[in-house]
């Protein structure tokens, strides 16, 4: 286990989570994300969460509730407006939303990037209409930057909040 919050844990990503992809990969799920992403694609997700794994440049945790996985969240570098930052970024499978899991699991991903940061800011883009996600941005101190176009995934272009938190604040 990487962190706890009470029923809340962390892991690193591990090879039986690809079940979680899965069940996050609804219509209703993927609305603010650009949609359903086919097999393969889901695939290839799972496989860079497996590979992409280095503290304080990339990382993904899979989200456990009470033991069960709930979810996925993790960080890693982004270049933005000349700088590299770290971009956030989650996800809670659709019978186990609203309970507060991702606010929590949110507030320990920054716990444990403040253990291993290279970069000043950590930035979330949720879609503007994303109003689970704005409140938990919101909730955890993120400052609202303003809107911006942003791509995600590739190809899909959308209209987002740009939150951004000082980890050295
Ligand atoms: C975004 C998502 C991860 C939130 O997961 P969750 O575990 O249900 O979130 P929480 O229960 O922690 O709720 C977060 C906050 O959003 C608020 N919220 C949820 N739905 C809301 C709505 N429709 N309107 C306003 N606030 C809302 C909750 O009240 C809560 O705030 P609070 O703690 O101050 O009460 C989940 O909806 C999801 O997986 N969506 C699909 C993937 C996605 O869009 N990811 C975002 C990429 S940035």
């Amino acid at each position: 286990m990487v962190a706890r919050n009470g029923p809340v844990t962390l892991d690193t990503w591990s090879s039986s989570d690809v079940d979680i992809l899965e069940r996050c990969n609804t219509p209703e799920a993927k609305r603010y994300v650009g949609g359903p992403e086919t097999p393969e694609k889901l695939l290839d997700r799972h496989q860079r969460y497996l590979d992409k794994a280095i503290p304080g440049e990339i990382r993904m945790f899979r989200i456990s509730c009470d033991g069960l996985g709930a979810g996925s969240i993790g960080y890693w570098e982004r270049a933005w407006h000349g700088g590299l930052v770290y971009e956030t970024g989650w996800a809670v499978v659709p019978d186990l939303q609203g309970r507060g899991i991702a606010g929590q699991a949110a507030a320990l991903l920054i716990e444990v990037l403040l253990g291993e940061r290279r970069h000043r800011y950590l930035h979330a883009f949720p879609a503007s209409d994303n109003p689970a996600s704005n409140a938990i941005c919101r909730k955890l101190g993120f400052e609202l930057m303003g809107e911006c176009d942003f791509e995600y995934p590739p190809g899909n272009m959308m209209r987002s909040s740009d939150w951004r938190l000082d980890l050295q604040a």
